[in-house]
C-alpha cells in the first residue's frame, strides 16, 4: 500500500489530503477563501496567495491528523503545479518541495485538470477506463479520451470562457452570490428552464470544443437590452431572474451533454466520467446520468466532495503517476497553463 499526501493551491482553496492506493480517501481537508473573495465577485491573486501562505502549514497538518499519517508512512508528496494561479501554485509547490526535501520523500507533479478527470475514479472498486472524461470547471472545460490514469488526450476544449465562468459572470448579471455555479442552480429551481432560449454555441457539427462567451453576452444583452450593459436588473421580478438563470443553466446544461454524447459517438467507448465544479450541479449530473442510461453507457459521476477543488484527487492521480515513475524534483516549476 502506497500513502500519499496530496496538496492544492492552484487557485482559491488551500487543500491537503493523504489517500492510500489512489482510491481510499482517509482525509480531505479543503480551506475555502469564498469568503475573502465574495466581495470583489471574483478571486484575487494576490488575496488568495496571501492565504495560501498562512494555511497551508495548518491544512497539511490536519490533513496528517485527520488520517493518522506519519511522515514515514508517506510514500510520496504530490502538488498541483499547473495550470492556475502562478503565485497560488507557488506556495503548494515550495511547501511540497520542502517537505519532500526534509522528509526525503518523492515528489510527482501532478496537472489539475487531469487530477479532476481522474476525479470519478475516487473511491470506486473497479477502474472505469477507458472512458470519455468530461471535465467543467471554473477554468476549464474539457473532454478527454482516458486511456488510464496516466494516458489522457484532450479531444475538446474551451475556445473562450470556461463553463464555470460563464456560471460565474452570469450571477453577477442577475444579482445573484458569488460564486456563481451554486447561487444560479438555486435560483434556478423556481425558473422555467424553456422561459428563454439562449444560444447553444456548438461550433460545428463534429467539433468537441466549447464556447461560453457568447451566451453571457446574451444574458447580459437579455437583461439590460440590446448593446446596453446596465440599467435592466431593476426592471426584473424575483420570477424573472428565476427564469432567466433557468434557461441559462440549462443551455449550457444542452450543450455540455450534446457534445459528450458526440465524443462517445467519435470514439466508440462505452463510459463517460465526469468532474469538475460545475459537476456538483444537480440537474447537469442527472441529464448527463440519463443520457448515458438512454444509450445504454457506463456514467461515473465524481462524488461531490472531488467535484470542486480538492488535494484528493491530487494524491489519487500523483499514486499513479508515482508508480508509473513519473517524479519530479526540487527543479519543479509552476505553469499558468496545462494541457486540457
Ligand atoms: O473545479 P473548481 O472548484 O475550480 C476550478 O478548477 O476552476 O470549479 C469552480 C467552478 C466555479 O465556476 C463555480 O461557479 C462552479 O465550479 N460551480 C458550479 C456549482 N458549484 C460550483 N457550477 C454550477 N453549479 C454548481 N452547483
Ligand atoms: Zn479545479
Amino acid at each position: 500500500m502506497t500513502v500519499v499526501l496530496g496538496i492544492e493551491t492552484s487557485c482559491d482553496e488551500t487543500a491537503a489530503a493523504v489517500v492510500a492506493d489512489g482510491t481510499e480517501v482517509r482525509s480531505n481537508v479543503v480551506a475555502s477563501q469564498i469568503d475573502l473573495h465574495a466581495k470583489y465577485g471574483g478571486v484575487v491573486p494576490e488575496i488568495a496567495s496571501r492565504a495560501h501562505i498562512e494555511r497551508l502549514d495548518a491544512i497539511i497538518e490536519e490533513a496528517m491528523g485527520v488520517a493518522e499519517a506519519t511522515r514515514d508512512g508517506i510514500g510520496a508528496i504530490a502538488v498541483t503545479n499547473r495550470p492556475g494561479l502562478v503565485g497560488a501554485l507557488l506556495i503548494g509547490v515550495t511547501a511540497a518541495k520542502t517537505l519532500s526535501w526534509a522528509w526525503k520523500k518523492p515528489l510527482v507533479a501532478v496537472d489539475h485538470i487531469r487530477a479532476h478527470a481522474y476525479s470519478p475514479a475516487i473511491g470506486l472498486d473497479h477502474a472505469p477506463w477507458p472512458a470519455v472524461g468530461l471535465i467543467v470547471s471554473g477554468g476549464h472545460t474539457s473532454l478527454f479520451r482516458i486511456e488510464s490514469p496516466v494516458s489522457i488526450e484532450v479531444l475538446g476544449a474551451t475556445t473562450d470562457d470556461a463553463a464555470g465562468e460563464a456560471f460565474d459572470k452570469v450571477a453577477t448579471i442577475l444579482g445573484l452570490g458569488y460564486p456563481g455555479g451554486p447561487s444560479i442552480e438555486r435560483a434556478a429551481r423556481g425558473g422555467d428552464p424553456s422561459a428563454v432560449q439562449f444560444p447553444r454555441t456548438m461550433l460545428g457539427r463534429d467539433s468537441l470544443d466549447f464556447s461560453f462567451s457568447g451566451i453571457k453576452t446574451a444574458v447580459l444583452y437579455h437583461v439590460h437590452g440590446h448593446g446596453q450593459t446596465s440599467g435592466g436588473l431593476e426592471r426584473l421580478t424575483q420570477q424573472g431572474i428565476a427564469d432567466i438563470a433557468a434557461s441559462f443553466q440549462q443551455a449550457v446544461i444542452d450543450v455540455l451533454v450534446k457534445k459528450a454524447m458526440l465524443a462517445v459517438a467519435q470514439t466508440g467507448l462505452t463510459t463517460v466520467v465526469l468532474g469538475g465544479g460545475v459537476a456538483a450541479n444537480r440537474p447537469f449530473r442527472e441529464q448527463l446520468a440519463a443520457a448515458c442510461e438512454d444509450r445504454d453507457l457506463r456514467f461515473h459521476a465524481a462524488p461531490m466532495a472531488y467535484c470542486t477543488d480538492n488535494a484528493a484527487m491530487i494524491a489519487a492521480l500523483g499514486y499513479h503517476l508515482f508508480r508509473a515513475g513519473e517524479l519530479a524534483d526540487l527543479s519543479l516549476d509552476v505553469r499558468a497553463t496545462g494541457r486540457g
